[in-house]
């Protein structure tokens, strides 16, 4: 069968982690996916930067819009990061040109999500963003697919591999937070910008998300309530485990009895005894609550080069199979405009 053929645009973390991936589990994606998944051209930043992979095999754009315009492509990959600036240009580009779009962007989705889904929708092609939250734990098809049939009651987990290593780190070492936080920034788990991560805003994208899927809403950023963990210090970390407690960053959200969209992503004390208490380091957990499923837990690792480009490749595989069904659990033009919880005036539930 006619290969799927791929343009990649950037190069970091997880662009470098799925060229890996595609070299090296080429034969086994082609068997499941029913034919082969290439990539065929690249654009980065910097060229001639040093990533660990070779790229001289793939034809180089300068231009990422030129990159998304390319005739001998099928999917455009988008792995650039940022809400808006060439990520979204390569975005609409792609999906405006009639190309799938898959991308590991967050922000992007958070912000600007239901134009993308339109616009995806309108032209007849994929937009697939499993990457975008939880790295490499498949909780968008989870929600998408695997409790398609249910009514999700609450969604809520640690959505930031950052904080999480942060403040477990800080638990079993006693270790101070600018240094634990510089070593996340080594091993790849950090944003560019750190501030992101810690500040609650990486947790707070992802939540939307996952509210949308969860409540077939449209994506509400600006109504996620964000708190971070700049404020936590290894006193109160101690402080909470001679309680009972380890302090996690959670995302949370739900529909409360009046319909209105609670959403939130704050430090919470969690007893020792939910598993949320025993995810550690770069790890991620979502809970979902079908109402017939029941309680779901999806758990594993939330950042890194080798897990978010996992979730990439499986989206590129949905697309080589042919789906190209909506990109949420209804079309974008069906998706619910939810009025915001108002979070002090909650009865506890
Ligand atoms: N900076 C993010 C995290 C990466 O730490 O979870 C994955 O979105």
């Amino acid at each position: 069968a006619a290969p799927l053929r791929i343009a990649l645009a950037g190069l970091g973390t997880v662009g470098a982690g799925l060229v890996r991936l595609i070299e090296s589990n080429g034969a086994l994606i082609a068997s499941r996916a029913g034919r082969p998944v290439e990539i065929v051209a690249v654009s980065a930043r910097d060229r001639s930067k040093n990533r660990g992979v070779d790229i001289s095999g793939y034809a180089w754009e300068d231009d990422m819009t030129a990159l998304a315009a390319r005739s001998d492509v099928d999917v455009v990959v988008e792995l650039v990061g940022g809400s808006d600036g060439p990520a979204l240009a390569t975005a609409r580009h792609a999906l405006k040109g009639g190309k799938a779009l898959v991308t590991a962007n967050k922000a992007m989705i958070a912000h600007h999500g239901l134009e993308l889904a339109e616009l995806a929708e309108a032209n007849g092609v994929a937009l697939r963003f499993e990457a975008a939250v939880a790295g490499g734990i498949p909780v968008i098809k989870g929600l998408r697919e695997g409790a398609a049939a249910n009514r999700i009651e609450r969604i809520y987990g640690i959505l930031n591999g950052t904080c999480n290593y942060i403040l477990s780190t800080m638990e079993q070492t006693g270790r101070d937070f600018g240094e634990v936080l510089k070593e996340a920034q080594e091993l790849g788990y950090a944003e560019a910008d750190p501030t992101f991560d810690v500040e609650g805003v990486d947790a707070a994208h992802k939540l939307a998300i996952l509210a949308a899927l969860a409540f077939g809403a449209k994506i509400d950023f600006a109504a996620v309530d964000v708190g971070g963990i700049g404020r936590v210090r290894a006193a109160d970390i101690a402080q909470a485990e001679a309680l009972g407690y380890r302090i996690r960053l959670i995302g949370m959200a739900d529909v409360d009895d009046q319909g209105n969209l609670f959403q939130r992503v704050q430090p919470c004390l969690v007893p020792h005894n939910n598993p949320l208490a025993a995810v550690d380091g770069p790890t991620n957990a979502v809970v979902a609550e079908g109402n017939f499923s029941g309680r779901l837990l999806f758990q594993g690792a939330g950042a890194g080069d080798g897990p978010t480009a996992s979730a990439v490749a499986a989206d590129l595989v949905d697309i080589a199979r042919g789906d190209t069904g909506a990109p949420f659990s209804v079309p974008a033009a069906e998706l619910a405009a939810f009025a915001p919880a108002d979070a002090g005036h909650r009865t506890g539930r």
